[in-house]
């Protein structure tokens, strides 16, 4: 049976991502998914504007959102989960496996004042767990891979896929973040594919590829399984786990990764401010030299 939620995207050219405003029609009641907080690393300005539109939307619909739901703690930008909610009054959830990745990162950033138990958040979801958005529901997949806590959202013939899937020609998602696995990907993805083909698949980043010239962020089971360049029918386990790890070992550190992660697993709160007033985002220094670090202290 078709549902009738209403899916408006939100593209945000600075972090290719895809933010979604997910509502019943019925109760005009809302969940945003992944919303972006603007951030310009290079002067580390922070602003609301693309929050600000899916905000600026919802109030011209007259829907009112009532919960934020993240797919994971994203590496790319920082979420705008903590100003929605101070706008709406909506709640942060992400999958219960947040924990992990706290306590994954935690002694990367040498951070004291991140729980390790996921209190950062509104609610913690589980694999199959199932709660009403209006007249909707809401089921959550565990999907991990990406990394440990990765979830999908599936609201009536539609899910929002996060970080598993990207369009077709473009793959799928790295496995080598701290907690990945290409093997646990590999079988997140196959989870998806096992849904009716028909099912909507709405990804959460688009980078183009060479040939298409639009940003695109909305596909089908049925085109993943016969056209997805890293995972379509007929690609074994064990293939895949080999393409993965050659082509991770290729790619670069995101640009925001440090600066999203310390934030987003906080579940988009900025750190404290300091005795001045200002806020500080931590980078950890790695040192190529041991020597050159025993000369920093010393100098
Ligand atoms: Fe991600």
């Amino acid at each position: 049976m078709l549902s009738s939620v209403q899916i408006q995207p939100f593209f945000d050219e600075a972090t290719n991502t895809v933010t979604y405003l997910v509502s019943d029609p019925a109760t005009r009641q809302a969940a945003v998914v992944d919303p972006v907080l603007d951030y310009e690393h290079g002067s580390g300005k922070a602003s609301t504007g693309s929050a600000d539109r899916v905000l600026a939307a919802a109030r011209e619909a007259g829907i009112t959102v009532v919960l934020v739901l993240e797919t994971h703690a994203h590496a790319d930008h920082l979420s705008a989960a903590p100003y929605l909610k101070q706008r709406t009054g909506a709640q942060i959830a992400i999958g219960e496996h947040i924990r992990d990745v706290q306590t994954i990162f935690c002694p990367v950033f040498n951070l004291d004042d991140v729980s390790g138990n996921g209190s950062e958040f509104d609610r913690l979801l589980r694999d199959g767990e199932s709660f009403p958005l209006g007249a909707l529901t809401v089921e959550v997949l565990h999907t991990p891979g990406h990394t440990p806590a990765c979830v999908c959202y599936r609201i009536g013939d539609a899910v929002f896929v996060g970080d598993t899937l990207f369009m077709p020609d473009y793959g799928c998602a790295r496995a080598d973040f701290p907690g990945g696995s290409a093997r646990q990907l590999y079988r997140s993805i196959q989870r998806l594919l096992a849904l009716p083909p028909q099912t909507r698949l709405f990804m959460c980043h688009d980078y183009k590829t060479p040939g298409r010239d639009t940003y695109a962020w909305e596909t089908t089971v049925e085109q993943q399984r016969m056209h997805n360049i890293h995972v379509h029918e007929g690609v074994t386990e064990s293939e895949f786990i080999a393409m993965r790890e050659r082509r991770d070992a290729t790619l670069a550190a995101p640009t925001l990764l440090l600066p999203s992660i310390q934030v987003n697993i906080r579940a988009g709160h900025l750190p404290e401010a300091e005795s001045n007033g200002v806020r500080y985002l931590k980078i950890p220094l790695r040192l190529a030299d041991p020597a050159q670090a025993g000369e920093v202290q010393s100098a």
